[in-house]
């Protein structure tokens, strides 16, 4: 049976991925963020998956304004860098689970969530950068990703966005699906974006250390709490761009101490916890949890 073992929370912005490529880690502004991953990586390496499934949103990437999936599950054997507009990152290609992956969709649209099956997309920074921060520097050729990926992705760009409520639902489900694959796979669930950020309009660069904290402490312990945040919290008090953060309750409701709005069994180990501002325009918020 496959299993998920742990969740891993992180921020995506693109800035951190441009850092590692023009080897800008060891400068002043870089360096206390990267320091909030040196624990991650060596996490990484001693409790390696065999697939992680990572949440994340693409930013009209792969998907323009002309089609617009809320849920998305990546179906393929592989996956490219996207070009953003500089051409796409020097990381290696992404594997993908094919065979977890048309499982899980099966398994989630049978428990009632629509979603998209996407068989060939490219994968932007929101996915790019998490794995950058938690494996490090890769060489684009000689290099992989220390295994595969299904890449989960969710219209958190276009109105309207799903609420978290939905988000920490299908975490759920998900988990039922992963259960029910019959192999022994170790499976790590990501959620990724957030903090708090704002990159336009009259608000651009807004910040808000204290709101992105309580969030986190209500993630950690009491999810359903978070998972209970309107929308319309998470833009006025994080910023346009904080509404990421519904992304990160598909992986808390992943975490098996979950069972409906309840919170059953053991509590996840929180193994790391990290925050730091500035990084680009956003707030870098940072968790590993692991099963117990
Ligand atoms: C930034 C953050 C994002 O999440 C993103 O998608 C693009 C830019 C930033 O902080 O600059
Ligand atoms: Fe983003």
């Amino acid at each position: 049976m496959a299993k998920i073992t742990a969740s891993v929370y992180t921020s995506h912005v693109p800035a951190i991925g441009a850092a590692m490529d023009l080897g800008k880690t060891k400068e002043d502004y870089w360096k206390p963020v990267f320091a909030g991953y040196d624990f991650s990586k060596q996490w990484m390496k001693d409790n390696k998956p065999d697939v992680i499934f990572l949440v994340y949103n693409d930013h009209a990437t792969a998907f323009s304004l002309d089609m617009i999936p809320t849920f998305a599950i990546g179906t393929a054997a592989e996956y490219q860098p996207a070009d953003e507009g500089w051409g796409p990152r020097p990381v290696p290609k992404v594997k993908g689970h094919p065979q977890l992956a048309s499982h899980i969709a099966q398994s989630v649209i049978q428990q009632d969530f629509d979603l998209t099956i996407v068989n060939k997309m490219d994968v932007d920074h929101g996915l790019t950068v998490p794995l950058s921060l938690m494996c490090g520097e890769l060489d684009p050729v000689k290099d992989a990703w220390p295994c595969p990926v299904i890449p989960f992705a969710v219209n958190v760009v276009q109105y309207p966005v799903p609420s978290g409520q939905r988000c920490f639902n299908l975490g759920q489900a998900i988990r039922k699906a992963v259960e029910s694959f019959d192999e022994d796979l170790n499976v790590h669930i990501w959620g990724t974006g957030g903090m708090s950020h704002q990159l336009q309009g009259a608000r651009a660069g807004l910040i808000n250390r204290a709101w992105d904290n309580a969030w986190l402490d209500k993630l950690i312990a009491d999810p359903a709490a978070a998972a209970a945040t309107p929308h319309i919290d998470y833009v006025r008090e994080a910023g346009s761009e904080g509404i990421e953060l519904v992304m990160w309750l598909i992986a808390r409701g992943a975490m098996s101490d979950v069972h409906g709005g309840k919170l059953t069994g053991l509590a996840p180990k929180l193994a790391h916890r990290f925050y730091h501002v500035p990084a680009s325009n956003t707030a870098v918020g940072h968790l590993i949890l692991e099963n117990r």
